[in-house]
């Protein structure tokens, strides 16, 4: 992986060894490395969050094929997605996300194990998936055997036997909206009063979009897929436009065979 921005230091003219263009950090970077890159900065504003999203997205701009990510995404992607999670209090996923992606509790990465421990975190983030019509597979290990306990958000007018069955798989259920749905900001004020403030969205472009009309998106990790799919794809935000344009500014760039993983924060 290579760092473009910031511009790496120039390596000293004589040194035949290291030669030029920053090619001292071509190589596979390790956990740690991508960890410190990849640091939350202080939260500010008025939760005391920091919410950043992590998506994957085409050339021309699909963020998924055949309905998955995968499809789009590279090895070095996967291990960007893995120190993002492993940075994070919490990941908050839309359901239609965990269910078409099949999502697992998240793995313990004996790496950055003491990393988590001295940032006063557990073993791994909790992952928070947003559901209004709770119909989620409760049998699924997300919710029978992670190693910290799921949370479920959705609105007050949830079904009760949804949310009686979600508890009984072992789930944590928090309401974060008055009607069916979650409102996006009340959704990240409950899971600071839990004491998560390093939080990820991991999308999709349904519950992104929403982030982001809503002006609570603090942060984009964009992994620019050097792909063309063509078609119909969604966009990684979808949902209402917003009225202006939110200006965001580039924090770092780093590459790796042609996939961009961006880092913007907003301005
Ligand atoms: N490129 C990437 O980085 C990336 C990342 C993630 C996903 N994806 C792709 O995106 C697709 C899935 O994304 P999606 O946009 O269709 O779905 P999504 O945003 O993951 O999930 C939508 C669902 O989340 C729930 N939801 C969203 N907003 C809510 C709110 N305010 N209140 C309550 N519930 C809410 C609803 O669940 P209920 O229906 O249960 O009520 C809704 O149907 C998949 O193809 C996946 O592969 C790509």
């Amino acid at each position: 992986m290579r760092r473009l921005f910031p511009v790496p230091p120039a390596p000293p003219a004589t040194d035949p060894a290291v030669g030029s263009g920053g090619a001292e950090t071509d190589r596979e970077w390790s956990l740690a490395e991508l960890a410190a890159a990849y640091a939350y900065p202080e939260p500010d504003g008025p939760r005391g969050t920091w919410l950043r999203a992590n998506m994957v997205s085409t050339l021309d701009g699909a963020a998924q094929h055949d309905g998955r990510s995968q499809p789009i995404s590279s090895a070095a992607d996967m291990r960007v997605f893995g120190t993002l999670r492993a940075l994070a209090d919490v990941v908050i996923a839309g359901a239609g996300t965990v269910r078409q992606e099949g999502y697992r509790p998240a793995r313990a990465r004996a790496e950055l194990a003491e990393a988590r421990r001295s940032a006063g975190q557990g073993p791994v983030p909790a992952i928070a998936v947003v559901s209004a019509s709770l119909e989620l597979d409760f049998s699924l290990p997300l919710f029978t055997s992670p190693l910290v306990p799921t949370l479920v958000l959705t609105g007050a007018a949830a079904a009760p036997d949804r949310i009686a069955a979600a508890e009984r798989a072992g789930a944590r259920v928090v309401i974060a909206g008055d009607g069916v749905g979650v409102d996006p900001a009340r959704a990240l004020g409950a899971l600071a009063e839990l004491g998560h403030t390093r939080l990820l969205t991991e999308g999709g472009p349904r519950l992104l979009g929403q982030f982001v009309t809503a002006g609570v998106l603090d942060e984009l990790c964009l992994t620019v897929s050097p792909m063309l799919t063509a078609g119909d794809a969604q966009r990684i935000a979808g949902g209402p436009a917003v009225e202006v344009p939110r200006r965001f500014v580039l924090a770092s760039l780093l590459e790796e065979e042609g996939f961009l993983f961006s880092r913007y924060r907003r301005d």
